[in-house]
């Protein structure tokens, strides 16, 4: 297709925004799903997505478009829809998604109104100057409020608020108007024909029977079945096995040109080698300079996955290898803990990552896993000057520490303004500092912090809905570091250190989190033949304790009479009890209390 009969836009929204099933709507409208294939958000394929009903993957699909011209003339368009995930996590895909289109549906949920997601969507969509069509969604509402929401709308991007469409996803008013607006508004897309290809991956998955299916935006020259290509930030070449567009099953095309978007087939088994932001070139003829700066995804959050079967550890570690294929951002190696056997040390890009990574894992291998607490990645400087990057508690260095630096986020909160007060105990409470807020309209106000990502990590989230019975919604990006004054604070069962229960905190929070620690094992360690003491250390400080009184426990003592085998039966099943238990110094732990002790309430 022609670049100026080419549209390549996508869609923006805060989650449950309606995003997914406006997508659907288009792709009926547009002819290229028949009502019959159609199912519910036709785009999220992950079995995981189409449940929770959020959108992980971004996926592109081309639709074709007539409008008639002012001369009476139909032209065909067609018009890329690229789907964005819609989280916190995956901004880094967003963004590369928005960088391959020249305009955004700025969908807005008409009784919701602007959420965090909104404006964090939006200010990257300006970053990557793109045309923007402000849409409320969900007229179809009784608690639609269209007209409010259009004030708001426009008083952020600009305009009138009568610009603002007003569409349903649900029932498909206004989608024909949506198209017809996007072909109008949205610049074709520009770029040199003649020059050395360059296309830049803003997506990349792997299929199981075809390999690495990447999806790129061509910016010039072109791209042509059975040449060689090169990955611009490897190095690495590949020959082109297939290229084509999503249409949206998989449709080979002779080729890709000027503001084309489309999928690439190469044979590679590992989306490492074919990644999100890296540009692709002709490998005879090779560009000079890489479109953007491509950027590595970097795990923020850590965690250990155990199973808690300890034969399934070679399960877990193919699990793994599989994932990993489909994911770049995911990184793993082996780890062993007293408490919990052998396992991994996984870094995540958030939370929500680390969620979906967890349940892939049980589902689709069918592992029983426990994760430890996550926590951030910490760089420590020692007095001698050397420097340690701990991504796991139980590494902490002793000795002299001169500082120590902690990963700090941007937070963007939007909230009615009766819980702002709420909202500042709440920051104040995780070391936030408030950097400002903005009246949005009346009643609704944007409130931007910075605070230690550790401090989000945890519940943080929970804890903003609770307070504001769920009106408040939350984004953030990491900016940086900023040194802590941090301690480790180590969990020990008769003097001797349970690895899995150290954590880094915060010096103000090292007394209550050593006392719930003790509190909580107290309770879920059983009585042992001898006095259990608990305790909670900062170094050699000891800051709480607990014990376990001891109990005699003897089995056989209910055996009267001189019955063998039932004694035999009751010593065999003694045994097996034992198998579970994990020995901590000379005390027997049931796996279940590490299990219950390190799940937080
Ligand atoms: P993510 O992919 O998680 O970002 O969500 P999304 O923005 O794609 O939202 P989705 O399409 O999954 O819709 C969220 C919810 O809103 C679903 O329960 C939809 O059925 C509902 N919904 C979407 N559009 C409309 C609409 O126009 N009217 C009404 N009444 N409900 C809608």
């Amino acid at each position: 297709t022609a670049p100026h009969l080419l549209r390549n836009f996508c869609i923006i929204a805060h989650i449950d925004h309606g995003k997914s099933t406006l997508a659907d709507r288009m792709l009926q409208l547009t002819g290229v799903v028949d009502s019959r294939a159609m199912r519910a958000q036709y785009l999220d394929r992950m079995d995981i997505e189409r449940e929770r009903g959020i959108t992980i993957k971004s996926q592109a699909v081309r639709m074709p478009w007539g409008v008639t011209g002012d001369d009476g003339v139909e032209s065909a368009y067609a018009l890329n829809m690229i789907d964005t995930p819609g989280h916190v996590d995956f901004t880094y895909e967003v963004s590369r998604s928005l960088a391959a289109c020249e305009g955004a549906v700025l969908l807005v949920d008409a009784a919701q109104g602007i959420e965090a997601q909104t404006l964090a969507n939006l200010y990257l969509a300006l970053e990557n100057d793109l045309t923007i069509i402000p849409v409320l969604n969900k007229i179809d509402l009784p608690a639609a409020q269209p007209e409010k929401y259009a004030e708001e709308l426009a008083n952020l991007i600009g305009g009138d608020p009568e610009d603002c469409l007003r569409v349903s996803g649900k029932t498909g008013a206004g989608v024909v108007e949506l198209l017809d607006r996007i072909v109008a508004d949205i610049p074709a897309p520009t770029g040199d024909p003649t020059a050395p290809a360059r296309a830049m991956i803003f997506d990349s998955v792997y299929d199981t029977y075809r390999g690495v299916v990447t999806y790129v935006r061509v910016v010039d020259g072109q791209l042509s079945p059975r040449e060689r290509i090169l990955m611009m930030s490897t190095r690495a070449t590949h020959e082109l096995l297939e290229i084509g567009v999503s249409a949206p099953e998989p449709t080979p095309t002779r080729g890709l040109g000027v503001g084309e978007v489309g999928y690439l087939i190469t044979g590679v088994k590992d989306v490492r080698q074919s990644r999100v932001g890296d540009t692709v070139t002709n490998a005879h003829k090779p560009a000079s300079d890489e479109l953007g700066g491509y950027r590595d995804p970097k795990p923020m959050v850590f965690s250990g996955l155990y199973p808690i079967d300890g034969s399934d550890y070679p399960v877990l570690r193919d699990a793994l290898d599989r994932l990993k294929l489909n994911d770049a951002a995911l990184v793993y190696e082996p780890e062993t803990s007293a408490a919990l056997g052998f396992g991994f040390r996984c870094g995540f890009l958030g939370l929500l990552h680390l969620e979906i990574v967890r349940e892939r894992l049980e589902r689709e291998f069918t592992l029983d896993l426990i994760s430890t607490a996550p926590n951030v990645v910490y760089d420590v400087t020692m007095e001698d000057g050397t420097e340690h990057v701990v991504t796991n508690p139980s590494e902490y260095p002793a000795g002299k520490i001169r500082e120590v630096r902690e990963p700090v986020v941007r937070a963007t909160i939007l909230t009615p303004n009766e819980f702002v007060g709420g909202i500042m105990e709440l920051c104040q409470s995780r070391r936030g500092a408030l950097q400002g807020m903005d009246y949005l309209s009346e009643d609704r106000v944007e409130m931007r912090y910075t605070l230690p990502l550790a401090e989000i990590v945890f519940d943080f989230f929970d804890q903003l809905k609770s307070k504001t019975r769920g009106y408040a919604s939350l984004d953030y990006e990491t900016t940086g570091d900023a040194p802590a004054d941090l301690v480790k604070v180590d969990i020990l069962l008769q003097g001797e250190t349970v690895d899995a229960f150290s954590a880094i905190v915060h010096k103000d929070k090292a007394y209550s989190y050593g006392v719930m620690m003790a509190g909580k094992l107290k309770d879920l360690i059983p009585r042992q033949q001898f006095e259990v003491p608990i305790q909670a250390a900062v170094g050699s400080r000891i800051i709480a304790r607990e014990t376990v009184r001891a109990m005699r426990k003897d089995v056989l003592a209910k055996c009267y009479g001189g019955d063998i085998s039932r004694k035999r039966k009751l010593l065999e099943k003694q045994k097996e009890g034992k198998k579970r238990m994990k020995t901590i110094g000379r005390v027997d732990v049931p796996q279940e209390a590490f299990i219950a002790a390190l799940s937080s309430d």
